[in-house]
């Protein structure tokens, strides 16, 4: 099988159902990664496609622009980087940019694509020197095909297998150097020996407000839409300190702008949409203000375990874990203990409740690796 063009966001990868009539309605949510065809051309168009012009998560910036550079320097592919962190934050993107930097053609694949060791040793086999291989959702990979994929990595060799029973036999093949772009939502699912084989990781965080308007001016332009800087910084405040939320919110604006005012992206234009489309004025969207509800008015602000919590509010585990609770997390609103998440009193607040007495008092874990919040299901 050959590597597959990529689609952000295609197909139930998050276990998003699309046509689920559960109690919740994931296609109506404005941070769904499954967005139509138009959608994705948009988000292509959107994507910078160079380092320099890549606003926002400073170190990781730093950090590959280094690893890049010095490879440059030295005439030879560098080191296999792996890009962790929540959706939307720009792993596909840096990985574009880096088969940019190198000046090599990338080719993309995923993780649920390659489910037979087969599968990753034709694309193995074919890739030229120098070339990037990105695997995306890189932690959904069949096992067999990791640990092709160590080997692959590390010694630039793979075993071709050939004949069947007793008799088949390993054909050792010589890979030229290339380089593997990992990109992972759950760094934490990774096996370590896996882990092991990236020379860099960059962990992408959560964008600071003057990095989404940055985007967000960049994005206005790109789409020919009159922004003012007001209407820009709403947007930005409300988007979830994510690039794919702000310029999705920023379309959703300028719709109503085209419909309801003068075309223009004002504060009064984003403020209307933003309500209309269910996004609060923390950025907090249906699902997130769903699991708030939950945690706070079901379970007395809780602890209560992930799944349980997933349950409540008709949604896979994973989506809950990956795309709602870092968010939730990172503004203070829930808190991860040993015996399952907890609201805490900004929850309550934030919703217009009473906090029940001692809901601030949860003994709390660090969030330092957001991929890693598996360890805490209960
Ligand atoms: N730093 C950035 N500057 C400008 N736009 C960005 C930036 N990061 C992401 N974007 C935009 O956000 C959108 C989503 O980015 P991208 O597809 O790279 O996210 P991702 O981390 O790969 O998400 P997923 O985990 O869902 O695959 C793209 O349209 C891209 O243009
Ligand atoms: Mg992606």
């Amino acid at each position: 099988m050959t590597a597959v063009p990529h689609r952000p966001g295609e197909g139930d990868e998050r276990g998003w159902d699309p046509a689920d009539d559960g109690s919740y309605d994931a296609t109506a949510r404005v941070v769904d990664p499954v967005g139509d065809e138009g959608e994705r051309q948009v988000e292509a168009a959107l994507r910078p496609k160079r380092l320099e012009e890549f606003p926002g998560q400073p170190r990781v910036r730093d950090q590959l622009a280094l690893v890049l550079e010095a490879a440059r320097r030295r005439g030879t592919p560098p080191d296999h980087v792996l890009l962790s962190g929540p959706p939307g934050l720009g792993k596909t993107t840096l990985a574009m940019i880096v088969a940019a930097e190198l000046q090599q053609p990338i080719r993309v694949t995923s993780g649920p694509a390659i489910q037979h060791a087969g599968d990753l040793a034709s694309i193995l086999s074919s890739l030229a020197e120098g070339e990037v291989l990105f695997l995306d959702e890189i932690h959904r990979m069949s096992r067999s095909a990791e640990e092709m994929l160590y080997l692959a990595m590390e010694d630039f060799r793979v075993d071709v297998i050939v004949g069947k029973g007793p008799g088949a036999t390993a054909i050792p093949l010589e890979l030229p150097p290339f380089t593997v772009v990992g990109a992972t939502t759950r760094a934490g699912l990774l096996p370590a020996p896996l882990r092991d084989r990236f020379g860099f990781t960059g962990h992408l965080d959560f964008y600071a407000t003057d990095d989404l308007v940055t985007i967000l001016h960049r994005s206005a332009r790109l789409l020919g839409v009159e922004a003012a800087a007001d209407g820009i910084r709403e947007i930005a405040l409300r988007s979830r300190g994510t690039p794919r939320i702000a310029n999705r919110l920023l379309r959703r604006v300028r719709d109503w702008a085209q419909v309801h005012g003068d075309g223009r992206v004002d504060l009064v234009a984003a403020r209307t949409a933003l309500a209309l489309f269910d996004v609060d004025d923390r950025g907090l969207d249906r699902l997130d203000r769903a699991v708030l509800e939950a945690l706070c008015r079901r379970f007395a602000g809780g602890p209560v375990g992930l799944s349980t919590l997933a349950v409540a509010v008709g949604e896979e585990t994973d989506t809950v874990e990956t795309v709602a609770e870092p968010f939730l997390v990172r503004e203070g609103l829930i808190v991860r203990t040993p015996r399952g998440r907890a609201a805490t009193a900004a929850a309550f607040e934030h919703l217009r409740l009473v906090p029940p007495a001692g809901v601030a008092g949860q003994p709390v874990l660090p969030l330092d690796d957001a991929g890693d919040a598996g360890r805490f299901r209960g």
